[in-house]
């Protein structure tokens, strides 16, 4: 069969710093037939010759741009325009295109606009199976406006058809917490308050806004990470066992764990880099927050005592992302090894940069003393692969072309973080300005939020 990807906003971050990136990987690995049409559509005027000149400048990455380029049809389009999109459809249609996927990598205020268009033009008709529209995060500015443009994409298309992309979910170690947490005794048996002290998710990065301060600061960090992969990851290192395996059902526990999260006035922590009010395309009285620190609590039977910490920034002293499970100090330890160290025993599920899962807990020191030191057991998931894991996009595209909906968010789970991050909006917290990371750290110790190097 036939296929197309039509992608708007070919000219955008997205499609330069993670899309191009991962066409290149599975046009490499044999996973796009050679007959594929990908339709980069753009406002821009120039020709498919400059748009390339214009896409290796912007990429980073090394590309095989040899082989990437034939496959690619620069189109110039004003998604105002209902005669672009026919034209478009003519073009699918001379193509002999039987099965077309649209995927909008623009800010969501174009979703409404770009998603009626698609509708009238006939590009995603009811009930065809063979044609899908794919959404970036976030969804929707606020609730309101979410919920706005979900029941218009239902009125135009049906719910298979529609994919809302969280890119975190196709990355290899989120795909792997649940089966680190249920298939193995020693984890499910101990996940709860009476064996967790507290759970930390941590998305923290280097770089700052970089080229998108304007986008940025129309969402700050509660719309662009929190609302989406920090819920994500909390839901599933969270959520009850599910009914079965069957994606379904695991989305039903995850939007019951996200509505039961409770994050009180004091337990927020709003920050703003220093100079990013200067950064292009930012409003140089921004008040739009950079970094997030967040104290949450789930009032129920397994949850109820464990703090849950939240922590997404930019500009800070390091790219990483992980999941760090404290475990509670045996009751008998002090009696036992009166000088024994304090929080020894933990799980981290690493994400980003490194891949993996380490296991560190309490041995003898070597020797002839009876001193408790920590130990770790380290397993590094990449390095199981042959060959690089997949990326995060690759993974998502390739369940796009193959219909599989699984790692796609479902409807309920956007609403219910989007309600999470309108009642930390309605608390209108001011950022405080950081310089330096360690400025956070200070802070949120003196605040009281917890020690920040035991996270
Ligand atoms: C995106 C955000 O969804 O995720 C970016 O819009 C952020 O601001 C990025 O930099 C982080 O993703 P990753 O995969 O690089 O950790």
């Amino acid at each position: 069969m036939k296929k197309s990807i039509t992608i708007f906003g070919s000219t955008g971050n997205l499609m330069y710093k993670k899309l191009f990136p991962a066409i290149d990987t599975l046009l490499k690995d044999g996973h796009l037939d050679d007959t594929t049409k990908i339709y980069c559509i753009a406002r821009k005027d120039c020709t498919l010759k400059d748009y390339i000149e214009d896409a290796k400048h912007h990429v980073k990455e090394k590309l095989d741009w040899d082989r990437i380029i034939p496959f690619l049809t620069y189109i110039i389009f004003d998604i105002n325009d209902i005669k672009d999109y026919k034209l478009l459809q003519q073009r699918i249609i001379d193509d002999n295109i039987e099965d077309s996927m649209f995927y909008l990598a623009v800010p969501p205020t174009l979703f409404p606009i770009i998603a009626k268009g698609v509708s009238a033009a006939g590009l995603v008709q009811k009930g065809n199976e063979n044609s899908r529209i794919v959404f970036e995060k976030p969804f929707g500015e606020n609730l309101e406006t979410a919920k706005q443009i979900n029941r218009d994409l239902w009125t135009y298309f049906d719910e298979n058809q529609i994919y809302r992309i969280d890119h975190y979910l196709g990355k290899e170690m989120i795909q792997n917490i649940l089966v680190v947490r249920f298939a193995n005794t020693v984890f499910s048996q101990a996940w709860n308050n009476n064996s967790i002290k507290s759970i930390s998710i941590i998305v923290k990065e280097k770089e700052g806004v970089m080229s998108r301060g304007g986008y940025y600061d129309t969402v700050g960090a509660l719309k662009d990470m929190l609302q989406s992969h920090l819920l994500q990851m909390a839901s599933l290192i969270m959520m009850e066992h599910p009914k079965t395996y069957d994606s379904e059902d695991i989305k039903d526990e995850k939007v019951k764990l996200i509505s039961q999260l409770d994050i009180k006035q004091n337990n927020i922590l709003l920050g703003q880099y220093k100079g990013y009010t200067s950064e292009e395309k930012v409003d140089p009285n921004s008040k739009t927050e950079t970094f997030v620190f967040l104290k949450a609590e789930i009032n129920n039977k397994r949850w109820k005592g464990v703090p849950i910490y939240f922590l997404t920034g930019k500009n800070l002293d390091e790219k990483r992302s992980e999941i760090i499970i404290h475990f509670e100090d045996d009751e008998n330890l002090n009696r036992l090894w009166p000088n024994a160290p304090k929080n020894n025993s933990k799980l981290i599920i690493k994400v980003a940069p490194s891949e993996g899962v380490h296991f560190q807990f309490s041995v003898k020191e070597p020797g002839l003393g009876q001193n408790l030191v920590p130990a770790v057991l380290d397993y590094c998931h990449s390095c199981q692969a042959v060959g690089n894991t997949p990326e995060a996009y690759e993974k998502l595209l390739l369940d796009l072309i193959n219909k599989n909906r699984t790692l796609f968010t479902r409807w309920d789970e956007i609403e219910s973080s989007w309600q999470v991050v309108e009642t930390l909006k309605n608390k209108e917290i001011e950022p405080v300005i950081y310089e330096t990371y360690s400025d956070l750290e200070n802070l949120i110790k003196q605040l009281g939020m917890g020690d920040i190097n035991d996270l």
